[in-house]
This record gives structure tokens, sequence and C-alpha cells, in this order.
């Protein structure tokens, strides 16, 4: 790296002032920058770093960068003691410098792709990040999205930012779409082994591409196009969506009829094809399954059709939250005025400390709105809607075992014989439980 940072010493540090830039050099072959260092950008940078590459880490946010150059990792999936010998072996740096991204062959954008308050693509982020990079972009780099979004987000949104905003010195650029894939808190499935889609605009885009994530991923799915690619994201995760709405309905009817929906699962597993398991719970969250679906209704509006199950699914998970409230209200003694409810787990799944989009939101809100006291507990989250996590001794009336967190250890409440709503079919054997 000090040769490079010779090599570019003359770039200025405006993100959006034209600069002369060279073409990719012999040096940055092995440089890869990206954009954004969340849940999707860092790891990233670790399995690159892994692969040989040299990373630089580009992130608008400054104390998020001074975190990540103190070593401590803002994500699970990247341990302190892994970033740190990143760092220290000068494989690896975090930056909010733009002009940094001249230095590489390969940029990676891996920022979020929200839903704005109308829940419709915010693209905000992304072009930012586009707009951002492209003046300090080096002729002839590979530029790829990873952020996840509708079909055509690449070659019409990104794409022309790009070349609106680069220097007139950088004639040739390849352009690729490859959606991560990446399951936060997943112990198996990783940036490595988890097969990578890629879609290219031309063929020298692809085989740019291909060689890039063959040098990260053990398996790289090449497909005809970009949109192939941004589409097939959205069908992965619409597909989740879709049946998470199912088994929650279905557990509604269940539950009315005094059927275990958990027992009915079980059995329905036991057919070797054609059926695949999902479970009930207080709804979806996180920044994809939520999220993504509606980037695929939106974009079936905008082409004058209607993605009508998948916004039935939406709505029927939505409505999980508040179901879950009334079926903990109705646990507690009529007699009692003022419930008071702990909320065991607000994350939006078992494993990680991220509660974006949390249904427990919604959950949390429901109750309070009809009254009741709520507190919350979850070892891996430390704040949360400007409140902290109180203790397993906090006095409550029913506890809503919303998400299983690994160290979430019940047996005071067991012990206080606490009324238990079990959302995640975990707790065995307690008399005071009833499951979802
Ligand atoms: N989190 C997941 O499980 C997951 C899985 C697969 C795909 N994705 C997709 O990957 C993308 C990134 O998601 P994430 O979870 O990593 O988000 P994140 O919020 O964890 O990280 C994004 C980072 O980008 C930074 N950022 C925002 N705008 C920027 C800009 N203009 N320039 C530089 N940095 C900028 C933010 O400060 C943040 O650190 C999204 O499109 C998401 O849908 C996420």
């Amino acid at each position: 790296m000090a040769g490079l940072e010779t090599h570019f010493s003359g770039l200025h540090l405006n993100p959006y002032e034209e600069v002369r830039i060279p073409i990719v050099s012999a040096h940055q072959l092995q440089v890869l920058a990206i954009i954004g260092q969340g849940y999707v950008g860092l790891p990233l940078a670790m399995a690159a770093v892994d692969a040989g590459w040299t990373v630089i880490g580009v992130d608008n946010l400054p104390a998020k960068v001074e975190q990540i150059k103190g070593g401590f990792s803002p994500v699970e999936d990247v341990s302190n003691e892994q970033l740190k010998a990143a760092i220290a072996k000068q494989a690896y740096r975090a930056t909010t410098d733009f002009s940094e991204v001249a230095k590489a062959s390969v940029i990676a954008i891996c920022v979020p792709t929200p839903l704005d308050e109308n829940r419709e693509p915010d693209l905000f982020f992304l072009r930012s990040a586009a707009r951002a990079i492209a003046p300090h972009i080096a002729n002839q780099t590979l530029v790829v999205s990873e952020s996840t979004s509708y079909p055509g987000t690449l070659r019409d949104t990104i794409i022309p930012i790009v070349h609106q905003f680069k220097s007139e010195s950088t004639r040739e650029l390849f352009f690729a779409c490859a959606p991560e894939r990446v399951n936060p808190g997943d112990a198996i499935w990783n940036q490595k082994n988890t097969p990578r889609l890629l879609g290219a605009i031309d063929e020298e885009s692809k085989v740019r591409a291909l060689s890039f994530y063959e040098s990260i991923c053990d398996e790289v799915v090449s497909v005809s196009t970009p949109e192939v690619a941004e589409a097939a994201k959205l069908l992965e995760n619409t597909f989740r969506l879709v049946n998470i709405a199912l088994i929650n309905e279905f557990t509604q009817l269940c539950s009315a009829s005094g059927i275990s929906a958990h027992e009915v699962i079980d059995a329905a597993s036991s057919k070797p094809y054609g059926y695949m398991p999902f479970r009930p719970g207080v709804g979806v969250g996180g920044h994809c399954i939520p999220v993504d679906p509606l980037y695929l209704t939106w974009w079936a509006r905008k082409k004058g059709s209607m993605a009508a199950l998948v916004e039935s699914a939406d709505s029927i998970n939505r409505s999980m939250p508040k179901y879950v409230a009334k079926q903990a209200l109705s646990l507690v003694d009529v007699s009692i005025r003022t419930p008071r409810i702990l909320l065991l787990g607000v994350a939006y799944k078992s494993g990680i400390g991220d509660t974006r989009e949390t249904p427990m939101k919604i959950l949390r809100d429901y109750l309070l709105s009809q009254g009741a006291e709520v507190a919350w507990y979850d070892p891996l989250v430390s704040s949360w809607e400007g409140s902290n996590s109180v203790n397993l001794d906090w006095p409550c009336d029913v506890a809503i075992l919303a998400t299983r967190q690994p160290g979430m250890d019940l047996t005071q409440l067991f012990a206080g014989g606490v009324k238990i709503l079990d959302c995640t079919n975990t707790i065995s054997s307690y008399i005071h439980t009833k499951l979802l």
C-alpha cells in the first residue's frame, strides 16, 4: 500500500471534484474498494482480504470509520480480532475519503436500499454513492453493485450517474450486478461458500467480474443480464416473505381451533419432497425480507401490473405483531389495569443485535396503545428506541419470548412462575408457557 500512497498522493479530497485519473495500473489489480462498511461491505472486505486483495473500505459515516479503524467491528460476522489482523497486515483500511477509490481496479457498492416514508424504494444512498465515487474512478475499473434493488437499477440509475460525473480521462468502465445473499449470524453460509449471482452489462464486464468473484467465492453463477440477477435477488427474498406470511396466517387459523401449528408443521415436514418448513413469529424484520419484496411490488406497479400475492403477504406479516400482542394480553389477569409486559429479544432474529425494521416496534407500540407498561431485554442489544435493556428481574405479568438470543437464560423467569408467550418454539416443559 505504501507504494500506492506515493503513486496517488496528488489526489484531491473533495469527493465531487474532477481529478486526473490514471488508468488501472498493475499495482491496482489486487486493490478493491468497497463503498459502505456495514453488514454486507465489511464481511466482503474480510473475505477479499483472505483471498489476497488489499481492501479500501469507504463509508460516509465518520464515527463508523473511526470505530473500524480502532479495531472494533460494527457487525457480528466480523470479529474484532479478524478486523485488527487485516488492519495490522495493511490489507484493509477504512476511510471516509472517496478519492481513494482511484487506487482500485474493482469497486463494490454495498450501501443500504431502504424504503421511503411511502414504503417505496429509496435509492438515495445508491445514487449518492455512485455520485461520490464517479469523479475518482480510474479508467478500466470494474464497478459492481451488491446492493439489492429492482431490475434496471444498475443500467438505468447507477451507470448514468457514473458516466455523468466521471473524469473525461476515464473512457472505459465495466459494470456488473452481484446481489449479496449473506445471512448475518449464519454459522454455515458466508460470502465464500454461498454461490454468487452475477449479471454483467457486456462480455468484458462479465469476464472481469467473474475473475473478481471467483477469487473470493467458491462458486459464481453467471446470468445473462444484470436485470436477471437483480430480479433473482428479489425473488429469493419475496419467496421467504410469502412463505412466512402463509405460516403466520396458518398459525392464526390453527390457534383459533386449538391445534398446535408447530406440530402440524413438524407433521408436514415428514414429507420428503415438495414441502419446506417455515415457522411463525412476531413478523419479519431486518434490512431484507420486509423491504425487498416492496421493491418488487413497486416495480410491478411501475410496469402497470400488480404483485397482489406479495402485497397480501406483506399485510399479513405486518398484522402479526398486533396478533401476538393480543395473545399476550389475553394471558393477563383481567383485574390488572396496567399490564406489565416484558419483551424478550428485540433484534429481528436470533444471533444478531440488528433491530432494523424489527416487528417488535409495532408490537411494543400496540401494547403501549392498549395501556400496558412495556420493558425489554436483549443480551445483544444495548439500546433500542431511546431506551435500554432491563434485567430479567423486571416484575412483569407476561413475558413475550419474541427472539431467542444465544445467552438468554430464562431460568429466573421459570423460577418466578412468570407466564411466557413463546413465539420461538424454544421452551419445552414449562407449565406457564403458551406457544404462539
Ligand atoms: N444486511 C443483510 O443481511 C443483507 C443481505 C443481503 C443483501 N443486503 C443488501 O446489501 C445492501 C447493504 O446492506 P447492509 O445491511 O450492509 O447495510 P448497512 O446499513 O449495514 O451498511 C451500509 C453502510 O453504507 C454506508 N453508506 C450509506 N450511504 C453511503 C454512501 N453514499 N457512501 C458510503 N457509504 C455509505 C452506511 O454508513 C453504512 O455503514 C442493501 O441493499 C441490502 O438490502 C443486505
